[in-house]
């Protein structure tokens, strides 16, 4: 492909080729240094390419949130981490089903999800292995209480084929700037201290202690027992990311390209980039309610409200003064949600657009049946996607 940058169609997505390398290898060889597996969470990019790269540098498998996610993944990875409960049939089949090669894990927290999945697996004839998620700190799911979790551990051992492969925890409540998470990080690492101490007088030896997040990314190793890390956010990165302190300004790889449509409102501009470009999220884990993302060359221009196609630029503090026609980059604040957003991302470098791929793994991927939908012709065209298989 060759295009110029200015000859997109806007809005759309766009990555930075060297930010994203640079993002990629830091990750790689802080990995390497600390010896803990990276096990990326690919929720963020949902691209097998992107996934490709990071198995290439050494990631020992990936993260998935969604049956879907997991199923385009096993198109390049043959080692998945499904991160979410396998509660319903339906999911934990879908689960269950994919190809033999892969050596699959399941992070749950309950007896139901555990049930799920052990009927899925055995219908499937495959054996997996399953993480115990334990809540320290985030309040969302797993086990607040440790004895739980090891009769969780113990059920699993007992539900062939299923098997306790270790335990798992996510800290997304670890969102402040880099500068003030010690407190925090001294509380994880005392409940999760705690907890292993509580498994080993019990003994059940987890292989794998599975946490990690991007906020917490570069002092993971300071988490003893710790084995993998599943940062997600860290391959693009975004403006939530810069302002905590976890990456630069100039790490973020993602920027939304978008083109001024208006200026006809003094002290404004109106880009094609709203809500449906951008996502409507907040600058999380900082004091400040502060617009839905910013200018990458001109960070101190956020977008101060959105309709779902209309972005509108606060002009207040810039002497910039943009023209109708004009094209801006905007950082996301929350990166994962554009992207989901999107069908494709474009690679840029310079002002060359060098590649694209398709965000493969968006969507739910569900199956439809033949005469589910009312009518055929509706039909065909999603046959003619590709994506949904009718049978
Ligand atoms: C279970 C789990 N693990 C890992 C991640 C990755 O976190 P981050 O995007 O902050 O790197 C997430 C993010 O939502 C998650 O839910």
């Amino acid at each position: 492909m060759s295009l110029l940058f200015a000859e997109l169609e806007t809005p759309a997505p766009v990555v930075d080729l060297d930010r994203l390398t640079r993002n990629l290898d830091r990750a790689a060889s802080y990995a390497r240094e600390h010896r803990l597996a990276l096990r990326p969470h690919i929720k963020t990019h949902k691209s097998p390419s992107l996934a490709r790269e990071q198995l290439q540098r050494g990631a020992v498998g990936l993260t998935c949130a969604t049956p879907f996610e997991a199923e385009i993944m096993s198109e390049v990875a043959d080692d998945i981490l499904l991160a979410y409960p396998t509660v319903g049939a339906a999911r934990a089949r879908r689960v269950a089903d994919l190809p033999d090669r892969v050596r699959l894990t399941v992070a749950l927290d309950s007896g139901m999800a555990v049930d799920d999945l052990e009927a899925a697996a055995r219908a499937a004839g495959r054996s997996i292995s399953v993480y115990v998620e334990l809540d320290l700190g985030m309040h969302r799911v797993g086990l607040p209480v440790v004895a739980d979790a090891i009769a969780l551990a113990r059920r699993i051992d007992d539900a062939r084929p299923l098997r306790f492969g270790g335990i798992a925890f996510y800290p997304g409540h670890i969102r402040e700037s880099v500068d003030s998470q010690d407190a925090k990080l001294d509380a994880l690492r005392d409940a999760l201290g705690d907890a292993l101490a509580q498994f080993e007088r019990a003994g059940i030896h987890p292989d794998a202690v599975s946490g990690g997040s991007t906020p917490t990314m570069w002092r993971t190793h300071e988490l003893p027992g710790v084995t993998e890390f599943r940062p997600g956010t860290y391959i693009f990165n975004d403006r939530t990311t810069a302002e905590i302190g976890a990456c630069e300004w100039e790490d973020c790889a993602l920027t939304v390209l978008a083109t001024v449509v208006s200026t006809a409102v003094p002290g404004q501009a109106v880009i094609d980039a709203g809500s449906k470009a951008l996502g409507r999220e907040p600058l999380r884990g900082t004091a400040s309610d502060d617009g839905f993302g910013a200018l990458l060359e001109h960070p101190e221009v956020i977008v101060k409200g959105m309709s779902e196609e209309h972005g509108v630029l606060d002009l207040s503090k810039t002497s910039w003064r943009p023209r109708v026609g004009e094209r801006v980059r905007v950082v996301p604040n929350h990166v994962c949600i554009v992207v989901h957003l999107n069908d494709v991302a474009f690679g840029v470098r310079g002002q060359r657009v060098e590649s694209s791929w398709p965000i493969a793994a968006r969507g739910r991927g569900y199956t439809l049946r033949r005469g589910q939908l009312a009518d055929s012709g509706e039909e065909s065209r999603w046959r003619e996607r590709g994506r949904a298989s009718v049978d």
